[in-house]
């Protein structure tokens, strides 16, 4: 039998604390490479919804560990939404991708990002582009009232190789169009606004290919009724994406007579890198 020894304070083993630390409430996987979850919120925590902040572990060095990502929740929301790739080999995701309700996630409270409506100039029609975890600044911009207050309409496309990395997305503005508080923070209809236009690139699906090339070949517009394309008086856009997607849509956008804004010169577009490499 093992002996018994009385914990006192130099034999208890002390829990790590993490600087920052947050609880994890909810994780979801979505595929092999994605998963959602939420944390709590620090109660001094004020965001504009498609912001930044820096999220992550302990290291094994035990130094903090931390990447960039956007909140996918709303201002108003009382937790805090993450959207996540899984890079098998990646210092953070292939750690992060285990995390369970309970654990604890560090999170620096310090906002950024220029997926801002403060960065846009006012217009009539607004338009999301994302690929992959790009999607994340729009979900929390699909779900902030000022979208719908500022805009007649709202069209959001997502860009993904396969049907199954489209869920995430898919299911959102689902919920969003049968959510009855944000009906109530909004009001009646607001949903009506929203445009979705999922296209995949590798798997089969109802629009296939990438929405640069749907955007150049006039598909989109055709699909969505749209006539003359985008417009620098009316329309504006926010960009998620790799840099290779940002720098093919800012070329596009730029043609059609758009130009690119910031929180400090708001113009008719913006854009946010979603990963770096
Ligand atoms: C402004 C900003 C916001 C970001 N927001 C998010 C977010 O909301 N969700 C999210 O999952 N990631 C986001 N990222 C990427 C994130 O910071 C990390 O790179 C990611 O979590 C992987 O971390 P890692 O340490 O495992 O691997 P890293 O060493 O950071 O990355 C390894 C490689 O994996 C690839 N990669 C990294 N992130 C992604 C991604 N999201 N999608 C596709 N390929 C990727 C790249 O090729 C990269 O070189 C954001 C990055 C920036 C700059
Ligand atoms: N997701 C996966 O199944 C998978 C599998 C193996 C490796 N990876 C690696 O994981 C990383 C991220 O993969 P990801 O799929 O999340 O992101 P990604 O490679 O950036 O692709 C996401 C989507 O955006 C499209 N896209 C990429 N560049 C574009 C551009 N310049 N213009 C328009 N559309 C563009 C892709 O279309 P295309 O398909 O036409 O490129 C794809 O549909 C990459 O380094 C990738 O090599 C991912």
């Amino acid at each position: 039998m093992t002996e018994m020894k009385p914990v006192t304070e130099a034999t208890a083993v002390k829990a790590p604390v993490l600087p920052d630390a947050q609880t994890v409430t909810d994780v979801k996987h979505w595929t092999e490479s994605l998963f959602s979850f939420r944390v709590t919120r620090p109660a001094s925590l004020r965001f504009r919804s498609g912001e930044f902040v820096m999220i992550g572990l302990l290291g094994d060095n035990g130094k903090p560990l931390l990447r960039a990502y956007s909140i996918a929740s709303p201002s108003w929301d009382e937790e805090l939404e993450f959207y996540s790739i899984k890079v098998q080999d990646g210092p953070l995701t292939s750690k992060l991708q285990h995390i369970k309700p309970g654990d604890q996630i560090i999170l620096r409270p310090k906002p950024v990002g220029t997926l801002v409506h403060d960065a846009l100039l006012p217009g009539k029609r607004l338009w999301f582009f994302a690929t992959g975890t790009g999607f994340a600044p729009f979900a929390s911009l699909l779900r902030e009232p000022q979208t719908y207050e500022d805009y007649d309409e709202v069209i959001i496309t997502h860009t993904c190789r396969e049907v199954a990395e489209l869920e995430y997305g898919k299911q959102l503005i689902e919920n969003i169009r049968q959510d009855e508080l944000l009906t109530e923070l909004i009001g009646e209809g607001f949903a009506d606004k929203i445009r979705y236009y999922p296209t995949t690139t590798r798997e089969q699906s109802p629009k296939m290919g990438r929405i640069t090339n749907l955007l150049k070949d006039g598909t989109v517009f055709a699909d969505l009724g749209i006539e003359g394309g985008i417009k620098p008086e009316t329309d504006r856009a926010m960009v998620c994406g790799s840099l290779a997607f940002n720098l093919d849509i800012k070329e596009i956008l730029e043609e059609f007579g758009l130009r690119e804004g910031a929180n400090s010169e708001p113009k008719e577009f913006v854009i946010e890198k979603a990963f770096v490499g």
